[in-house]
Parts: structure tokens; sequence; C-alpha cells
């Protein structure tokens, strides 16, 4: 049987510059989705995957992260004495257990697959899981229990996808497709940002994965990559053939928080989904 996945890596050192201004000073990870920041959003599904050990790969400007998973002092004294129980309840529920949540910096933001790397030491020789904390995936059972489950099935490494329009491969890491058994699908190829000509499916990688502890071997080479970034998606490739590789079609429905069209419309879905906000929203939304 597969070792079990305990730990995950969220990088969250990259820069944002499709946010700015909005992420000058702050991260992309803390714009919020309705009243909750999108690194809580990926925290809250790995945990309710089983994932123990939560790695967080930061940089300049990333602390208000750390702040955020810890007590807020002052505010819960003040709730604490205004009897605001149910703001307290917010403000401390969602903090986990010291020691589940670490931080180790990538000091130079030199692209994922190098603030995987950075993250070598807390990994060891174990499988991990990778979410990118700007993709965010609505969906039941979350995206990464979908994935624990099926790597309890299948072992090796596991990666998220999704149909895309063929015009829009270049944005993506691309899968050459294999054998299907439902909506797994034997990986046999991978390519970081292909030309739509050149693209070998319209099977497109999103932000999760669970890989083996061999990918840092590959990430260690420091290869440069599709826009002059150390990528993921090329130390993968390196596996295929190797080990077990498989593509998950998750079920869910998945928005790029990283810009600005999909942080919106991820708004607008929680928001017509919220059980005291939908019918305000969509009498907004159908008064335009
Ligand atoms: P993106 O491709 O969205 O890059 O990174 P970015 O720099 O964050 O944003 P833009 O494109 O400039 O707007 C995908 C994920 O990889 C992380 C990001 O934090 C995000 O979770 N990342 C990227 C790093 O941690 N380090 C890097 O060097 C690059």
């Amino acid at each position: 049987m597969a070792r079990a996945v305990k730990k995950i890596i969220l990088p969250v050192a990259g820069l944002g510059t499709r946010f700015l201004p909005a992420t000058k000073a702050i991260p992309k990870e803390m714009l919020p989705v309705l009243d909750k920041p999108l690194i809580q959003y990926a925290v809250e599904e790995a945990v309710a995957a089983g994932i123990e050990d939560i790695i967080l790969v930061t940089g300049r400007n990333k602390q208000v992260m750390e702040d955020h998973f810890d007590h807020a002092y002052e505010l819960e004294k003040i709730l604490q004495e205004k009897g605001k129980d149910e703001a307290l309840d917010i403000s401390r529920s969602m903090l986990l257990e010291e020691g589940r949540i670490s931080y180790v910096r990538q000091m130079r933001p030199l692209g994922l697959g190098h603030a995987i790397w950075c993250a070598r030491k807390l990994v060891g020789d174990a499988p991990f899981a990778v979410a990118l904390p700007d993709d965010l995936i609505i969906g039941k059972p979350g995206t990464l229990k979908q994935m624990v489950d099926a790597y309890d099935d299948l072992g090796g490494n596991i990666i998220a996808t999704m149909d895309v329009a063929r015009e829009d491969t270049s944005k993506y890491g691309v899968i050459t497709p294999g054998a299907r058994s439902g909506n797994r699908v034997a990986v046999e190829g991978l390519v970081e940002k292909p030309h739509p000509n050149d693209a070998p499916s319209t099977q497109a990688v999103v932000g999760r994965y669970i890989l083996q502890p061999e990918v840092m071997e590959h990430l260690n080479k420091k290869a440069i990559g599709a826009g002059g970034e150390i990528q993921l998606t090329d130390a993968m490739a390196e596996l295929i053939g190797n080990q077990p590789f498989h593509a998950l079609e998750f079920e869910g429905q998945r928005f790029d928080c990283g810009s600005k069209f999909g942080w919106l419309t991820a708004n607008l879905t929680m928001a017509t989904q919220d059980p005291v906000m939908a019918d305000q929203v969509r009498k907004f939304i159908n008064s335009q």
C-alpha cells in the first residue's frame, strides 16, 4: 500500500503582478473571497483531506499569513469583553494545533518549481501534496480529498486536471493522456504552456498535486523552463515512465483567483450560494 500523504506544501511566495496594486503590500493569498482569505480555503481543504503538516513557502511581505494563523490577543480580549462570542469563535476556531504549520522562505521568486524545492528539508522522503491557494476550487468533497482517495488506490503521482479551450493551453501545463478509467487518466507526457497548435491535448493541470519525493531530485537541477522560471511541470515530467503517474479529472468548480476576473467570479459564485446573501446578490445582478 502507498505511503499516506500527511504533508502539504502551499507555495505563497509569488509576486502576484496580475493583481497590482492590490498585491503591492498585501499577499495575493490574503485576498478574501467573501470573508475568508484564499490561504485559509487552502488550509481547510488540506485538513479536510486528512493532511497533518502544512508547509507554507513564503517570501518578503508575506508575514501577515503567519499572523493570520496565530492568536490575535488584543482582538480576542476585546471580543470577549464585549460578549461577541460568534466573532470570537470565528477568530479562534480556525487555529490549528501549534506545530502543524511551518514556514520556509523562498528568498528569490524563481518559479513554482523552485518554491517547492525550498521545502525539500521539511518534506524529507515522504510523499506530499501541493496546493496553489490562488486556484480556488469549490467542490464537495474538496479536491485534495478526491486526490488522496485516488492516491490510496493508485499510488505514485496524481495531478488534478480539467478540460480547457484549445486557445487557452498556453496558460497551463498540459498532459499527453494515456489509458482512462472513469475520471482517472494515465499521464504519458507533460508540457508547460504549449502553443495551442502544439498542445498534446486540452487536459490542463490545475493547482493540486500529490507527488513522490523523488521530484525534488529533478528540481535540484534547477533547470530553467517556460517563462525563464524553474517549472514544477518539467520536474514532474521526468517522473513519467519511472513511477505511476495519473491525472484526476476532479469534480468541482475552479477559479483562477490570481486573475481579477477569476477572483470576481469566485466571489459572485460564492455569494449566490451564501444563504444570507444569495437573494440580495441575485437581485442586484439581475438589475444590472
Ligand atoms: P503564479 O503563476 O500565479 O505567479 O504562481 P505569481 O507570481 O504568484 O502571480 P503573477 O502571475 O505575477 O500575477 C502560482 C503559484 O506559485 C507560487 C505563487 O505564490 C502561486 O501560489 N509561486 C510562484 C511561488 O511561491 N514562487 C515563485 O517564484 C513563483
